[in-house]
């Protein structure tokens, strides 16, 4: 099978080295978009009691992941998927979508511990199959690259396949993938008519465990967009194939989904803000103002060693706010609301702080502004800090999304914006000029790149 096959790939390789990729569009699924606002659990009016509670569970399993112990490269599960494609001949694979982890791995044949059923509509999950690819090569695990590609665990070798370069990865929820790294082409689709591939290594997983298992959030594995130089990014950027920079549009209602572009975007009037050192995509807030008064103590977020600044993350759904800052944030939004709040059980054995209220919160809650370095501001609605929560009898209302970050000697507190904030934007990744920037964009819209 190799024989021929290795020549093929060589030409593959040495044509796509010629090619620089126009900006590759992914079109995005909420992963959870099936349990919003269907019939059954909320009358179609928002998102029910138990889905707030899962979502909560969600992002809480993924700040455990921010401050890894014992020097664990613990890492999130992303909210969105999108499709890629990989191999000869192609084939197409369901990915988890996450800026906040670094990693592209699949579930792999043959396989000790895949998922083998996924309850989320459209999908059915594939496995890829080197055995399958005729353009898929291994890494040694004596190979230089397997340092960089193995993601920490640098010249491990498998036993099976023998001598292969072993990655593992524990994610903060508990759950695990490990297997070994392989090299092959991914196509993009720029538009019908074009199509470009590039060699990229990424993991074969072998052996999953926890909640890469459960069926309810089952996908082919897991796409990471973070800076690090095994990322799909980084790869396709140190390769000279596209520029170091991303965006994704997240689409706000109820149905989800959107888009994230690798490359240039061409879109104008984007507003930037420096990206600060860190292991995430930190950037500098200054201050938070509500209906144009700023309302926090701006040594909040000061930059310090245990705080490496607000942290943008399209992996978490909710947002995370450090104290005192929660406090005087949400004091604001109180004596700004149209009506008094309350405390609505979340069905999980907590709570969340509620406003029972059937106007337009457009017009009648406050807005709120972001300040960051550099003068750039991010204006938000109301939609950005609360969500629907349908209740289970009763009137709607609507819940803070934003949530304390307490922290502990071990695990400080920080501040983290998620979906909720970065919905319904064009958010920008400037990995080249390190930069972040954000607009007001039409999500459903293909985002504009080169
Ligand atoms: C992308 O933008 C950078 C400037 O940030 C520019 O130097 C580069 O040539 C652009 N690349 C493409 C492919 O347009
Ligand atoms: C709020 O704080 C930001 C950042 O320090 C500042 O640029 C802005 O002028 C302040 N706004 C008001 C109304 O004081
Ligand atoms: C967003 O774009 C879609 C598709 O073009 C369009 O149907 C919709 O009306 C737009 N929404 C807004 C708020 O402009």
């Amino acid at each position: 099978m190799e024989g021929n096959m290795e020549i093929i790939a060589l030409l593959v390789i040495l044509m796509t080295l010629t090619l620089t990729i126009e900006a590759q569009q992914f079109s995005l699924v909420h992963k959870y978009a099936h349990l919003e606002g269907s019939p059954a659990n909320t009358q179609g009016q928002g998102v029910s009691p138990e889905y707030s509670a899962l979502l909560k569970a969600h992002d809480r399993r993924r700040l455990d992941a921010f401050f890894p112990l014992g020097g664990s490269a613990d890492l999130p599960i992303g909210l969105y998927y999108t499709e890629i494609t990989l191999g000869t001949p192609p084939q197409n694979y369901h990915v988890d979508v996450d800026t906040g982890s670094d990693v592209l791995w699949l579930n792999c044949a043959p396989c000790s511990n895949c998922p083998l059923t996924t309850t989320i509509p459209g999908i059915t999950l594939r496995h890829y199959d080197p055995t399958l690819s005729s353009t898929d090569t291994a890494l040694g695990c004596t190979d230089a690259n397997c340092a960089v590609a193995s993601y920490g665990n640098p010249g491990q070798c498998t036993v099976s396949p023998p001598g292969a370069c072993a990655y593992s990865i524990g994610y903060g929820d508990g759950s695990t993938t490990e297997g070994y790294i392989i090299n092959d082409i991914i196509t993009f689709h720029d538009s019908a008519t074009t199509t470009a591939g590039a060699n990229i290594y990424f993991g074969c997983g072998t052996k999953q465990t926890g909640n890469l298992l459960e069926s309810t959030s089952a996908v082919d594995g897991l796409i990471g967009f973070g800076k690090a130089a095994i990322s799909v990014p980084t790869q396709l950027a140190n390769q000279g194939l596209v520029s170091h920079v991303f965006a994704h549009c997240l689409q706000g209602d109820t149905v989800g989904g959107g888009n994230i572009v690798i490359g240039n975007i061409t879109e104008p009037g984007i507003t930037y803000t420096p990206m600060v050192p860190g292991t995430h995509y930190n950037v500098a807030l200054q201050n938070i103002g509500v209906n144009g008064v700023n309302v926090t103590d701006p040594t909040s977020f000061e930059i310090t060693a245990s705080n490496e600044g607000v942290i943008m993350d399209s992996g978490a759904t909710l947002a995370y706010l450090i104290e005192p800052a929660y406090d005087q944030f949400v004091a604001a939004i109180e004596s700004g609301a149209p009506v008094p709040s309350e405390r609505i059980s979340d069905g999980n054995g907590g709570y969340d702080l509620c406003w029972s209220y059937s106007g337009d919160i457009a017009t009648t809650f406050p807005s709120v502004q972001l300040f960051f370095d550099g003068g750039a501001v991010m204006n938000l609605a109301p939609t950005n800090y609360l969500y629907l929560q349908a209740p289970t009898s009763g009137a709607s209302a609507y819940c803070m999304g934003w949530k304390a970050s307490t922290g502990t000697v071990s695990a400080p507190g920080y501040t983290l914006f998620g979906d909720i904030v970065l919905k319904d934007q064009l958010v920008v990744y400037d990995n080249t000029n390190q930069i972040l920037g954000w607009k007001p964009f039409n999500c459903s819209q293909p985002i504009p790149g080169v």
